[in-house]
């Protein structure tokens, strides 16, 4: 906390430009895309490890969700074996080599190495399972992009509160530490959380663990602490460790498109006011010029706090300290899409509710098409839409798309999923040649199936498929994969052609 406040901006600045001049001097059209950019793919340590036991591992929020209440998983299923990663890793390796992805995003599970949460205990058994992987993907030259946090924090830490604990800013600082000096000679691209939003929905309902029901006040909360424990990741980083590692740091926020459902001025600003509440509330802090929450997010809930009578708004303040400590802290901005919704002024959820604060209801076309998830209806012009708006929203950031992917049964012949992807990479060419974001990366959700957390095992997000019932978790390919591995070798979209 001792440093400038305006180093990450600064840091960041110099980044977006040098990020940029590299990838723009190629230019792209007839469906190519610019010369260096990535694609990739993406998993999550509780998705897909299993070895939830082993080699002194500590629980972390998700075990204790699903064993004690597995009722409140769709197949009463758990990640205890899942894809069985923790001893299959090598085969994971060689399907992202025939998947032609040059980027592996996947997460490490924080009570692998700190059981206990803090530095109390570093167990070593985890640090040599993450770097035997990392030494396996740069091997056949795939890079990694590490996620810190993909929602399993250790039980001992909720214990002591969770994301609610203000604390948990230091304990993250420390484990982001951690993870730098183990893992940042190999690892050049860090996720310090994968949606935050998600994260707070734990604090919300009991649709994710931890399943603290505290709706308009936990999620709030929960996330101003994230706020301030990337911020002090990434200031960590800049002290400590950039200037040797010159790796990028970024959080990784997703959102659907709010379209409005008319072109009526409320409509429009019932859009508007949707993303500052879906996007901005965690992109707002980093990204603007003037750093802090929305404004318009600020002025609502504190309305809203007073009308019910409460002497402090729900939604915390921060310090101009805190305000500038924050702001700038992203070297790229990392983005998750996949759906849209069309928007319309209105009031919806519970009092007090971050979704009441918003005063947007959401409804789908019904001609847009469905997948196995129920929120996931296919809607790839909400993609370009959603580029845009972060392109002029945060003054151009180059965006990595650190997920984009489709749900089905677990069909071989994954035909929706094709069209899905080779549409949305459409859009995404659009909105760098025809509207000029600076789109430098692009992620699969996901390279096979796994737990799909609150849906089990119901929901198949894979581009290989994996066998369940096999203990030895056999994969196979889909479909899919011929089509993406050619598009991502080849960084040219009409390769597809054939398949739609
Ligand atoms: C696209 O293809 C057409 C016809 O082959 C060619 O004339 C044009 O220069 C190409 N554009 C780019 C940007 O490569
Ligand atoms: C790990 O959990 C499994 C059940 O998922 C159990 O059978 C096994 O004995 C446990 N192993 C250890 C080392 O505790
Ligand atoms: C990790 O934990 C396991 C189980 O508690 C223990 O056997 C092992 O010694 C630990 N490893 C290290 C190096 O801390
Ligand atoms: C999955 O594995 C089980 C057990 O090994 C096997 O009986 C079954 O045929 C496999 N299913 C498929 C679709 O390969």
């Amino acid at each position: 906390m001792k440093s400038a406040p305006c180093t990450g901006t600064f840091v960041a600045a110099l980044y977006f430009a040098t990020l940029w001049n590299v990838v723009s001097s190629y230019s792209s059209g007839n469906g190519s895309f610019p010369y260096n950019f990535l694609f990739g793919a993406a998993t999550a340590s509780y998705q897909v490890e299993g070895g939830w036991n082993l080699s002194g591992k500590g629980e972390n929020i998700w075990d204790v969700f699903t064993h004690t209440h597995p009722e409140w998983i769709a197949d009463h299923s758990s990640g205890d074996i899942a894809c069985d990663s923790y001893h299959n890793y090598k085969k994971d390796v060689k399907l992202l080599k025939k998947l032609q992805v040059q980027v592996y995003r996947f997460s490490i599970s924080w009570a692998r190495i700190l059981p206990n949460g803090d530095l109390s205990l570093i167990n070593h058994s985890g640090i040599t399972y993450y770097k035997n992987l990392i030494a396996a993907l740069r091997e056949v030259h795939i890079e990694p992009m590490v996620t810190m946090y993909h929602w399993d924090l250790p039980q001992a830490l909720e214990d002591k509160g969770g994301w609610l604990n203000t604390q948990m800013a230091d304990y993250f600082k420390n484990y982001a530490s951690l993870l730098f000096t183990l893992f940042g000679d190999q690892v050049k691209w860090w996720i310090t959380f994968n949606e935050p939003t998600e994260v707070c929905t734990g604090y919300v309902s009991r649709d994710a663990a931890p399943g603290v029901v505290l709706p308009g006040v936990g999620d709030y909360k929960a996330a101003h602490t994230i706020l301030q424990a990337h911020a002090k990741a990434y200031h960590v980083y800049d002290q400590k460790f950039r200037s040797k590692q010159k790796g990028r740091v970024s959080i990784t926020l997703s959102s659907r498109w709010l379209e409005p459902i008319s072109e009526s001025s409320e409509d429009i600003e019932a859009s508007e006011r949707g993303m500052q509440f879906e996007l901005g509330w965690f992109a707002h802090p980093i990204y603007s010029k003037s750093g802090d929450y929305p404004p318009l997010m600020r002025k609502i809930v504190d309305e809203h706090s007073r009308a019910e009578g409460l002497k402090y708004s729900r939604l915390p303040s921060f310090s101009g300290y805190w305000i500038k400590y924050i702001r700038g802290t992203a070297d790229f901005f990392a983005l998750n899409h996949y759906t849209t919704r069309l928007v319309t002024s209105g009031e919806e959820g519970e009092i007090p509710s971050k979704e009441h604060d918003t005063g947007v209801i959401s409804k789908v076309d019904p001609s847009w098409p469905s997948s196995a998830s129920k929120w996931l209806k296919v809607v790839p012009w909400g993609f370009r839409k959603l580029l845009k708006w972060v392109k002029s929203e945060y003054r151009n950031p180059p965006v990595f798309v650190t997920e984009n992917g489709f749900s089905d049964h677990g069909e071989l012949e994954d035909n929706d999923r094709i069209y899905y992807h080779k549409n949305y990479l459409a859009e995404l060419l659009k909105a760098i040649n025809e509207d000029g974001c600076k789109v430098i990366g692009y992620t699969v959700w996901s390279i096979m199936d796994n737990f799909e957390w609150e849906r089990g095992y119901t929901e198949k997000f894979g581009v290989f498929h994996v066998n369940f019932s096999d203990p030895a978790r056999s994969r196979q390919q889909k479909k899919s994969v011929e089509v993406l591995s050619k598009i991502f070798h080849l960084k040219k979209l009409d390769e597809a052609d054939n398949f739609v």
